[in-house]
């Protein structure tokens, strides 16, 4: 087994943006994969070596690794089970409506191939999952020669494959110190450092590392908020603190709010087990509720800057979805704060450079979705910046000031130049900025 040849044989299950980086990176490295995507629209695609997420490098090494025969895609869990010698759980793991993990994907694909396994298979779970599962998982497993590995995943999106081709570190929580250096193994040649536990502090530190990542970005925005009203300047702030290695510049950009399909959920799932075994995790608990006073924080400064009020004003927004790079809007502050706008009484046109205009999305409901910056600007009071796509700090900002009914803006990423904006005639705000 090893990069060059020889590959293990490898089946993921679920094409989504864990599965699907994981899959595609695992051929890359020599491995015999075999992806499981049930629905339909994905296989097709996948088929045809089309990424269905937006993703960096994805579809080059989707492609490369179905025409080399690395990769073969498969429409069920059970078929695609067979010969592994290692089974990569990567489905979903959505928030129930209690705030704890919904396991009922986990569940229903171990169910699905608990029959077709081969004894002496690898499960290797990387769906995120509350402390415990892969135990609770083996229990089900055993009985069949089965043994339940956990490999908790980091990469981010828009970076997935740079991220899994270079992550920081492979954690593998396992029983049995041999199946911890088997899984390793798989990754030998990302060089990354293997830290190997046992499943049960392998799962908690997937949701330490988030709930650390949501907890600096809290303190962040709190101290760009605290800038504000003492007239200190975030950005030296920042360069102040980045400096200091213990600190580091990673995760230190103010923003209007974390968010995502990863790190509102494990912060609340953590919180919520936290609370189910009488552990009170206040810090925790304080960095959730920062990230909602935050958000409304920037719908007050719209609002302050279209004159104090929102009914009938005509506002534009740039970036919907949570983060530039990806076309994912799930638990995105940009969207969230428009959504705050409309219930105002905001008139919003809106743009962003995954959305289709007239989209008709539910999670956009209110919403006009236009096709350029430009056209969202088209007689609008104030335009709101709430994602960080390059393409807004490269347009004609005389175009834009000549568009819009009063030239202000509310730059929520701190992304654009004041300076220049002020001298064109603009008035600006950002985050933490003086
Ligand atoms: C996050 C983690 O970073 C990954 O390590 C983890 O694997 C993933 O969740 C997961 O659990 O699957 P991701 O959701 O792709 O990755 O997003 P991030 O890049 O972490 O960004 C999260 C939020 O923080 C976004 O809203 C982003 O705009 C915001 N952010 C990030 C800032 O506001 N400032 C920063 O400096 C960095």
């Amino acid at each position: 087994m090893s990069s060059t040849g020889n590959g293990a044989k490898v089946t993921v299950i679920g094409g989504g943006h864990v599965g699907l980086p994981t899959a595609v990176v695992l051929a890359h490295f020599g491995h015999e994969v075999v992806l499981a995507e049930s629905d339909p629209a994905r296989f097709e695609m996948l088929q045809r070596g089309e990424s269905p997420i937006v993703e960096t490098g994805l579809e080059e090494l989707l492609s490369d690794a179905l025409r080399l025969g690395t990769l073969r895609i498969a429409r069920t869990a059970a078929e695609a089970v067979g010969e592994a010698e290692f089974v990569f759980l990567c489905v979903p793991t959505p928030q129930g409506n209690d705030g704890a993990v919904d396991l009922s994907f986990v569940e229903a694909v171990t169910d699905e191939i608990k029959e077709s396994l081969r004894s002496g298979t690898i499960v290797v779970n990387k769906s995120t999952v509350p402390v415990g599962t892969a135990a609770l998982l083996e229990r089900v497993t055993q009985r069949i020669g089965i043994r339940v590995v956990s490999n908790p995943e980091f990469l981010r999106e828009g970076s997935a494959v740079a991220d899994s081709l270079h992550p920081d570190r492979i954690v593998v929580g396992a029983d049995d110190p041999a199946d911890a250096q088997k899984v390793g193994q798989l990754f030998a040649a990302t060089g990354a450092p293997v830290i190997a536990t046992d499943t049960t502090t392998a799962e908690a530190i997937k949701y330490a590392a988030n709930a650390y990542l949501a907890t600096k970005l809290s303190f962040v925005n709190a101290l760009a908020d605290l800038c504000e009203t003492v007239g200190a300047d975030v950005d030296a702030l920042m360069a102040g603190l980045g400096h200091d290695k213990r600190i580091g510049f990673e995760f230190l950009r103010p923003g209007p709010g974390w968010g995502g399909s990863c790190l509102p959920k494990d912060t609340s799932a953590l919180l919520q087990r936290a609370e189910v075994v009488g552990h009170d995790f206040a810090l925790l608990r304080g960095a959730i509720a920062q990230n909602e006073d935050h958000m409304e924080r920037v719908v007050q400064k719209v609002a302050r800057a279209s004159g104090g009020h929102l009914e009938g004003a005509p506002i534009a927004v740039w970036g919907l979805t949570f983060k530039a790079g990806t076309d994912d809007r799930r638990s995105s502050p940009a969207t969230e704060i428009t959504r705050r706008l409309v219930r105002a009484g905001a008139r919003v046109s809106a743009y962003d450079p995954t959305v289709p205009d007239n989209t008709g999305e539910s999670d956009l409901a209110g919403i006009t979705v236009v096709p350029t910056a430009y056209e969202a600007c088209r007689g609008a009071r104030v335009v709101a910046l709430l994602t960080e796509w390059g393409e807004f700090a490269s347009l004609n900002f005389t175009k834009v000031a000549a568009l819009m009914e009063t030239p202000a803006v509310v730059d929520a990423r701190n992304l654009l130049d004041p300076t220049t904006l002020r001298s064109l005639g603009f008035s600006y705000e950002g985050i933490g900025r003086t």
